[in-house]
């Protein structure tokens, strides 16, 4: 993948105002990215950017009651499917968009692709339903249209993922219970659509050290601000 965007999306709107951008973090459970989100957002900051920090699913009032429901309770895939989108909806009404539009830069852990990963790739959900629901909420057909600029995706094999979840020895949530085979179908699922979407996907090696992957968030991110 190359290292400059090939869509960048303008700096500033139409009316010449200061345009955030979004960005989404990725990976199966265990990858790491979790670990990254602060640290951005404080990088970004001491660019004087303004940032909005959030996630999915969550990121409202509803949502995280929502996210506590699907984290816990056994549901069909495509109810899973269903709630999930129902929460990002009001996360893009309630979050992401109006941050966006007052300029701020929002850093989301886990979108629309996790959907596609864990309930497309892990769950077997009809891909097309998926591309519905998106279009819905977030893309051309939604009244705010929102897609990521940018989308870094830590990508780990499953066992070393495990491997992480087990030492840090606490509570398994509904999906970290899933079988090996399920995570690498949700791991091969990021990386296809990784592949489908080189203009906005960066994708790290998640077994790098801390260190190794700041240096390159820094220079992604340089590049990007
Ligand atoms: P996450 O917050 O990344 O988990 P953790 O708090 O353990 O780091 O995400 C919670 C789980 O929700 C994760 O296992 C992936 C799953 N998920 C989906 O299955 N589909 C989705 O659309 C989203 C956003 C998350």
């Amino acid at each position: 993948m190359s290292d400059s965007f090939a869509a960048h999306p303008p700096a500033r709107d139409a009316t010449g105002a200061k345009r955030g951008k979004f960005v989404t973090l990725e990976g199966i459970d265990g990858a790491g990215k979790s670990s990254h989100v602060g640290w951005l957002g404080d990088f970004l900051r001491s660019r004087d950017r303004r940032v909005t920090l959030t996630r999915e699913p969550g990121g409202t009032p509803l949502g995280e009651k929502l996210r506590a429901c699907l984290l816990a309770e056994a549901m069909h895939p495509e109810t899973e499917t269903l709630l999930m989108f129902a929460a990002r909806r009001e996360h893009v009404a309630a979050v992401i968009a109006p941050a966006l539009a007052q300029g701020d830069w929002v850093i989301c852990d886990r979108f629309s692709d996790a959907s596609f990963a864990y309930q497309g790739g892990g769950k077997g959900v009809d891909r097309r339903r998926l591309q519905i629901l998106e279009n819905w909420v977030h893309g051309e057909g939604a009244s705010q249209p929102c897609e990521p600029d940018l989308t870094l995706l830590f990508d780990v094999p499953c066992e070393v993922a495990r491997q992480r979840i087990a030492l840090a020895g606490r509570h398994l949530d509904r999906f970290e219970q899933e079988e090996a085979q399920f995570h690498d179908r949700v791991r091969y699922a990021y990386l296809d659509r990784a592949g489908k979407h080189p203009e906005r996907f960066r994708v790290l090696n998640g077994e790098l050290s801390f260190a190794e992957i700041r240096a390159q968030l820094v220079h992604i991110f340089t590049d990007l601000t």
